[in-house]
């Protein structure tokens, strides 16, 4: 469910037109629909509503201050991954003290600015991590509140790239040797045992994976009790799918339905950390066309955004919907649709039957709000494109498109090199 729809055969933002948007502030271009975050973030805080938890949105799936804001209204917290993601969202309001640290490399700066911040705890990925974590803590005179992210052995099912959950991954701690590793933490003084930890896989599209995983986590938390470790937070990651095509994935209340009976009578507070599901349908790429060249039984649409700005399809093969900004009665003819970027896997789709578009028309990329800014780069020294929220009928520039001054702002010609020199 979101807001982008056809008003009279025009793509609309809530109550904004597309069309008007790309003329203002130019293409390619990110816009966001804001009652379509809060209604998937409210989504979650919904259906977990009976069960003490925190919704802690994965930082990755989409960085900008603006909508990480629209969480911390709304007491949200935030799964993150590195000393960058720490510092934007506390920059844009999000409490520490809802904030979890997961990733298999933490430095030790990366450390010390997330107990400086005491963050509500860090999710840790091996042995040699948590002794470093206690021997930082250890100099700073504190104590490391941390959690084990167990590696369950679970198969979510989803693209090979974005599992995390199977013995084959370098994410977690395996198992079976969990217990191995709560002791070493519960020998260690400058940690404190504050939970466990999961996460399997992205775009998962069942709710079975998150049941299982969650069953065999649980059997861990009452050997741990036998052992005298209480867990206070269990942290089941994030992983819920979008309908990219045709997908039917479980939404929010489906997965509370299943998994809160498993909790019932555990003294538990629960942290989920959903991106895509919050983020993924709530923004869109739009995209002009800037010329037409004819293929072997198809049509080339080259248009402006390329692989730098949306990656997911060339990198996961991933398919977005693409639709035309204004809708006309014309044929439908098979396309590829391509950016600019020299490399045959920069495209957007490729086969799909569209109606046939002119030079200089928009093309909006669906389901572009998750992991589409946040992995787009400079390459083929391209600045990063801006991106806008919309709020009803009100529009606001949450990120300025970058310039070709950006481009070369932290770069340095030594002086032996200096021609004018
Ligand atoms: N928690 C942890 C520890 C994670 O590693 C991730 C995602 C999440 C939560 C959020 O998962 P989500 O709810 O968004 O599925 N770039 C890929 C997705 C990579 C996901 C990495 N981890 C893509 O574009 O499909």
């Amino acid at each position: 469910m979101h807001f982008f729809k056809y008003r009279t055969g025009e793509l609309y933002a809530e109550s904004v037109s597309v069309k008007r948007l790309a003329k203002k502030y130019g293409t390619p271009l990110y816009i966001y629909s804001y009652s379509t975050l809060l209604r998937h973030f409210r989504a979650y805080t919904d259906a977990f509503n009976s069960y003490p938890h925190i919704v802690c949105f994965a930082v990755k799936a989409n960085a900008n201050k603006a909508i990480l804001s629209v969480f911390a209204k709304h007491g949200g917290g935030a799964d993150i991954v590195s000393g960058g993601e720490l510092y934007v969202a506390l920059q844009a309001g999000l409490p520490s003290k809802k904030i979890v640290y997961a990733g298999v490399g933490k430095t030790e700066d990366e450390i010390k600015f997330a107990l400086q911040s005491k963050i509500l705890m860090f999710n840790v990925e091996s042995d040699a991590e948590l002794r470093e974590i206690d021997r930082i803590a250890k100099k700073m005179k504190t104590k490391a509140p941390v959690a084990l992210r167990i590696n369950p052995d679970i198969d979510p099912e989803t693209h090979p790239y974005i599992a995390t959950g199977l013995r084959a991954h370098k994410f977690g701690i395996p198992i079976e040797g969990a217990l191995e590793y709560y002791r070493l933490a519960s020998g260690l003084r400058n940690v404190h045992i504050t939970g466990i930890h999961k996460h399997i896989g992205s775009q998962i599209t069942k709710v079975s994976p998150f049941v299982d995983a969650l069953n065999r986590l649980l059997l861990l938390v009452d050997k741990l009790r036998m052992q005298g470790v209480e867990i206070q937070y269990l942290d089941i990651g994030g992983g819920l799918g979008i309908p990219y095509r045709d997908e039917e994935p479980p939404v929010p209340q489906d997965l509370a339905s299943s998994l809160l009976p498993l909790l019932k009578h555990r003294k538990l507070t629960l942290i989920v950390e959903p991106g895509r599901s919050i983020v993924g349908n709530a923004g869109i790429l739009v995209t002009k066309t800037l010329y037409l060249k004819k293929g072997e039984g198809k049509v080339f649409v080259i248009v402006d955004a390329g692989m730098n700005d949306l990656m997911r399809p060339s990198y996961y093969n991933a398919y977005h919907h693409i639709l035309p900004v204004m809708k006309r009665k014309r044929r439908t003819v098979l396309c590829d649709v391509v950016g600019p970027i020299c490399e045959s896997s920069d495209f957007l789709a490729k086969e799909r039957e569209l109606m046939r578009i002119k030079q200089g028309e928009y093309l909006a990329v669906m389901g572009a709000g998750a992991y589409g800014f946040s992995m787009s780069s400079n390459y083929n020294s391209r600045p990063r494109v801006a991106e806008v929220m919309v709020k009803g009928k009100e529009h606001f520039l949450i990120r300025q498109r970058e310039t070709y001054h950006d481009l070369v702002r932290k770069e340095r010609i030594p002086a032996f090199l200096n021609i004018k020199g």
